[in-house]
């Protein structure tokens, strides 16, 4: 599989949403994602295989804190270490550009992501109950230096 990652442009913003669409139940929509890439502190990447967005991630730069603020992989494409070689990559580019720790939040029950971010050695922090509406579950809140 031949990946080439590049920052998210507007280009990039159809594929990006169906993806979105394709993995969340209250998916992002095309216009959120064009805010997100218009925002200053926004380090936002997408993986290209054969010229098609297979992965974003959404990442911010908050001071010297990298906040994940999204990540998705096309269905198609998932399980195939596409997900954690683009969140690497992101965390690299973010420590690049000074931040020293990186910080997201996870539902409890998505245990596809929290197994990727606990083998890349995020460590719990905090949880925060009833976080997502409007389902009520929790989010853990997990931290990892850079
Ligand atoms: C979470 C997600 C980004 C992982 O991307 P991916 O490319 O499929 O993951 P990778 O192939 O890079 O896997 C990396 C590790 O994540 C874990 N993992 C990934 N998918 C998993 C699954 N379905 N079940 C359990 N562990 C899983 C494993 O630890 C895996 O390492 P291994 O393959 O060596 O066992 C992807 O499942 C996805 O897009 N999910 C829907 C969107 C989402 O939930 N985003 C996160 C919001 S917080």
């Amino acid at each position: 599989m031949r990946v080439s990652i590049l920052p998210l442009a507007r280009e990039h913003l159809d594929q990006v949403a169906a993806i979105e669409k394709a993995c969340f139940k209250n998916p992002w929509s095309r216009s959120l994602f064009m805010e997100e890439i218009c925002m200053p502190i926004s380090m936002d990447q997408v993986a290209l295989v054969d010229g098609q967005v297979a992965a974003f991630c959404c990442i911010w730069l908050v001071a010297s804190l990298a906040k994940v603020q999204n990540i998705a992989v096309h269905p198609a494409f998932q399980r195939r270490g596409l997900g954690r070689y683009l969140l690497l990559h992101c965390l690299a580019l973010a420590r690049d550009h000074g931040a020293v720790r990186a910080g997201l939040e996870v539902r409890t029950g998505n245990i596809a992501a929290l197994s990727l971010y606990y083998s890349l050695e995020f460590c719990l922090e905090e949880r925060r109950p009833g976080y997502y509406f409007p389902e009520g579950e929790d989010a853990l809140l997990l931290r990892r230096g850079l």
